[in-house]
């Protein structure tokens, strides 16, 4: 059930670290970078989940972690598209997965052919310079004219975007994504694990490539350097205590300077359904930041967690979802100073060690001929 040894990492050949390296920029849950991938050829890949980097408290059905591959994927496509190629995507090549999923078994099979009439997407500058922006955001308005842009940024087909800036409807929703954040860390486990990604008690993260620091989390200059001083002044036993007080008044301040909020919803909630809603979530985040639009997931509340009925429910029936539907994604909207960018692990960090292929199957490396 674990992705294969990394003894022997395969040597991307050029194209695919080019695009792979703008993949990587894709947002996920807590930064955990749950991909991997697998490199059949020079024009041939595999995306896999790395079981390694899965949050089983916060994400108990890897909703997240597949999501953030629609993302990784969405940026894929855009970046070939940038260096010539069109990718053809199939989405679980390997069959289609039912509530569990098969590490083993590819999420995506990503095929390149040149294309000379491909005509760039406008989104692709935007791949490395948008991300999660928690600073608090300013009263600032947004234009009716940004929504339709957000709006029109994927094809609704399957996937649906919608947002509400009505000042009654905010307030009421900031309420219920305090209460979502108290839930998500009534349970110590699911604080621990959030903890464990979210490193509060430095300003990026402890040099590490995945997760973050508080910078990132919106507590910058003197309010993070305070926000610091006091969880270290806090007393050993209630460290755990003092960051959930934290991380749930934080809460209630960015949701309560929000401008607008956006939603992604489909109407099945299969993997394709999940991978599709990361795919339109991404192009929504890249639109946003094309127009100097902060976004900000806030997604506690779309999870099932013990207690979550009631204010889950309340939060469906605000923005008028019917039970046949499922939100994937909710977002506040807004206009602020700029925030922190995450790291990122490097590519070569992701790839698997080429496995065995039958012979003549077309398949990389190619088998040797006599
Ligand atoms: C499925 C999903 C759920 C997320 N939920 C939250 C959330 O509840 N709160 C939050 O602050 N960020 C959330 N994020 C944003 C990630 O934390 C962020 O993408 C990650 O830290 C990488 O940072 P970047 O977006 O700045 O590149 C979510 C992202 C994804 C893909």
């Amino acid at each position: 059930m674990t992705t294969p040894p990394f003894d022997t990492p395969a040597e991307p050949p050029d194209i695919w670290y080019r695009i792979l390296s703008h993949s990587v920029a894709a947002p996920s849950p807590l930064n955990t970078q749950p991909w991997s991938v697998l490199i059949r050829g020079p024009q041939s890949l595999d995306l896999f989940l790395d079981t390694n980097r899965f949050i089983p408290r916060i994400d108990p059905t890897l909703r997240q972690a597949i999501i953030s591959s629609g993302a990784f994927i969405e940026n894929l496509d855009i970046a070939a598209r940038e260096a010539g190629y069109r990718a053809e995507i199939s989405l679980f090549p390997s069959g289609l997965p039912g509530g569990s999923l098969h590490p083993d078994h590819p999420v995506a099979r990503i095929e390149l052919s040149c294309d000379e009439t491909l005509v760039p997407d406008p989104l692709f500058p935007f791949l490395t310079a948008r991300y999660t922006n928690r600073r608090i955001y300013t009263a600032q308005e947004i234009l009716a004219e940004t929504f339709s842009a957000l709006a029109c940024s994927f094809d609704q087909q399957f996937t649906s975007f919608g947002f509400s800036a009505e000042p009654p409807f905010r307030k009421e929703l900031a309420g219920y994504l305090r209460e979502a954040t108290e839930i998500e860390l009534s349970d110590p486990d699911r604080t621990a694990e959030l903890l464990s990604y979210i490193r509060l008690h430095h300003k990026t993260g402890k040099g590490r490539q995945d997760g973050y620091g508080s910078g990132e989390l919106g507590l910058s200059g003197v309010t993070g350097w305070l926000s610091r001083i006091r969880l270290r002044m806090c007393p050993a036993g209630s460290k755990t205590r003092c960051a959930r007080a934290l991380l749930i008044r934080l809460t209630q301040k960015q949701a309560d300077s929000a401008a607008a909020f956006g939603w992604i919803v489909t109407k099945g909630n299969f993997r394709h359904d999940q991978v599709r809603a990361g795919r339109a979530y991404q192009r929504v985040h890249l639109t946003a930041a094309s127009l100097g639009l902060s976004l900000h997931s806030m997604t506690p509340i779309l999870e099932l967690y013990p207690g979550m009925e009631e204010p889950g429910q309340k939060f469906r029936d605000l923005i008028g979802i019917p039970d046949t539907h499922t939100v994937q994604m909710l977002f506040r909207l807004g206009y602020s100073v700029p925030g922190s960018p995450s790291k990122r692990r490097p590519v070569e960090d992701l790839l698997q060690a080429p496995r065995e292929f039958n012979k003549g199957s077309g398949a990389y490396p190619p088998a040797a001929t006599s």
